[in-house]
């Protein structure tokens, strides 16, 4: 138990890694998206390269975090539900899942060449995932109530 606890905490944070690395990547690209004309070959690239951060990268790794995480309720189960840190870290780890779909939406908006945000508007939201992570991360590790 003790070993396929320690296994499935180590995946869960390989699976957390991937998924921040897109969630904080994914609003900087579209950051320069807004630089360019909609039709342009550098914007057709961009397409690409938001496509497969979001559908090879960033999808299968919310999804690992997910199920790794649910793992690990599993295994500390029932004790862990009385843990205040666990109850206020779902609450931002469901906040950073509305991120993602926030992200998907901007994505197809970009793909159909309809997008209607500033490259301003991106840059404030490239650091909503950067304070929610931080605040996960204590909450995790540090354990404060
Ligand atoms: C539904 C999603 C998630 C669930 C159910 C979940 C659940 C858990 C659980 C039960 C643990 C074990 C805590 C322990 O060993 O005492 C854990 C560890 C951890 N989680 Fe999550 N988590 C989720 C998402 C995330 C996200 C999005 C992040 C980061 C942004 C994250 C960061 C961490 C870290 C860093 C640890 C290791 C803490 C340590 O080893 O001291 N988790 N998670």
């Amino acid at each position: 138990m003790a070993d396929g606890y320690l296994w499935l905490r180590a995946l869960h944070i390989i699976a957390v890694i991937s998924w921040m690395a897109g969630l904080l990547y994914l609003p900087r690209i579209y950051v320069y998206h807004c630089g360019v004309a909609p039709g342009s070959e550098a914007s057709e690239t961009f397409k690409v390269m938001e496509r497969k951060l979001l559908r090879y990268i960033m999808n299968p790794a919310m999804i690992a975090t997910f199920v790794f995480g649910i793992g690990l309720i599993w295994i500390l189960s029932p004790g862990i539900w009385q843990q205040g840190w666990l109850h206020a870290k779902l609450t931002l780890v469901v906040a950073l899942a509305v991120m993602h779909g926030m992200m998907a939406k901007w994505r197809r908006d970009f793909e159909l060449d309809r997008n209607q945000h500033s490259a301003r508007f991106f840059r404030w939201m490239n650091e909503v995932p950067t304070v929610l992570m931080i605040g996960v991360v204590i909450l995790a590790v540090i354990k404060p109530f």
